[in-house]
């Protein structure tokens, strides 16, 4: 989710970057696009489906899309729609076409969000037809939440997942079956930074064999931790690097790459497992990938080693006024990087 411009990380912009220049693909452009979407569109976040289609949450309208990328260009259709004001972030799949994304209230385009309005739904396509809708459930209203951002799935048995609260900067776990849910990490490197334009802490959180990967946008890390079945530290968090500023979500790799989107940079990085930092795509004053948020590994035969990316497409004037809100899915190959 976007945080616009903050002096804490303004600095940190060209710190230990090592070569920028990517190596493309056979005489063909690196970044290609999937689906380019109208103005007032903030792909916030994906979720690919077992037969690769892309669920693609729109921050800005409370809209969920389903984009076939083998379709390129077609305008795809909506699958659910939340009341307006109604903005949704994260997404995550625990069993097969059974999604679950969160709801909180607010304005993406003003980045104001009201506390105490997190909901957690569940977004069941299994019975999904086109022409359709996706079967809605609200799981549970999370009252002491305040900003739910990312969410990664954590233990497929038990249905639980996790939210990152940029806001309150914690990890919240949720029992999607029961609806119980906790705080389970709270820790300063969790947090965002006191007198930031806009408090953005945690924001991507993924969970690939026992260990939590963060990113928290103000203090412009990623960073991991190892954790329990429940979600719990069982170690000391380690910094994986802090030289990612505007970081916001991002994908692990087989190979345990970071493939990291810095958001109002403009830019798309990746982060081996050294802490290095490469730039993939784009640029502070690039216009290839505006904006972009969020990444997801397609997960069909051909795709697999296609990073899509998710956009926000937004420029604004010096005095804040929106110039373009037209987010995009874009792709990436990612054996151009190997
Ligand atoms: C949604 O709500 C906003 C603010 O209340 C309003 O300006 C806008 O027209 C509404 N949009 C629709 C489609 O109802
Ligand atoms: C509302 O949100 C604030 C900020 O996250 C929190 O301190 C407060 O406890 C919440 N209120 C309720 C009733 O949960
Ligand atoms: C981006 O553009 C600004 C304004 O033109 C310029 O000052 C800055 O050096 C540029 N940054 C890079 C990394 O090219
Ligand atoms: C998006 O909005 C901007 C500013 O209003 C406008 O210049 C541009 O033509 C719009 N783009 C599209 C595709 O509608």
């Amino acid at each position: 989710m976007k945080s616009f411009y903050l002096a804490f990380y303004v600095s940190a912009t060209w710190i230990s970057r090592v070569s920028s220049i990517p190596t493309p693909g056979e005489g063909g452009s690196v970044l290609k696009t999937i689906h380019q979407f109208p103005n007032y569109t903030w792909i916030e976040n994906m979720a690919i489906r077992s037969n690769g289609q892309i669920l693609a949450n729109d921050l800005s309208s409370g809209q969920i899309y389903l984009v076939n990328p083998q379709e390129y260009q077609v305008a795809p259709p909506v699958i659910a729609q939340f009341p307006n004001g109604t903005a949704i972030t994260g997404i995550a799949e625990i069993e097969e076409d059974v999604f679950y994304t969160q709801s909180v209230q607010g304005n993406a385009y003003e980045v104001k969000f009201v506390p105490n309005t997190t909901v957690i739904w569940e977004v069941d396509i299994r019975g999904y037809r086109k022409g359709g809708q996706a079967s809605l459930r609200k799981v549970v209203e999370i009252p002491a939440a305040n900003l739910p951002n990312g969410m990664t799935l954590l233990n497929k048995q038990d249905g639980t997942i996790l939210i990152a609260d940029s806001v309150l900067g914690v990890v919240w776990r949720v029992n999607v079956y029961t609806g119980a849910y906790e705080i389970v990490l709270d820790d300063s490197l969790l947090k965002p930074v006191p007198g930031s334009t806009f408090l953005f802490g945690v924001n991507g959180v993924h969970v690939v064999d026992d260990i939590l990967y963060f990113s928290n946008t103000n203090q412009a890390i990623l960073a991991k931790v190892p954790i329990s079945r429940n979600g719990l530290p069982t170690g000391p968090i380690v910094t994986i690097t802090k030289s990612v500023p505007a970081a916001d979500d991002f994908t692990v790799d087989r190979s345990g790459n970071i493939w990291l989107a810095e958001n109002v940079e403009n830019t798309f990085v990746r982060v081996s497992t050294d802490g290095q930092v490469q730039t993939i795509v784009g640029g502070v004053n690039s216009t290839a990938l505006i904006g972009p948020v969020a990444t997801a590994f397609g997960r069909g035969r051909d795709d697999r080693d296609i990073l899509y990316i998710s956009t926000d497409g937004l420029t604004e004037n010096s005095n804040g006024m929106i110039l373009t809100s037209n987010g995009k899915i874009a792709s990436i190959d990612t054996n151009c990087w190997r």
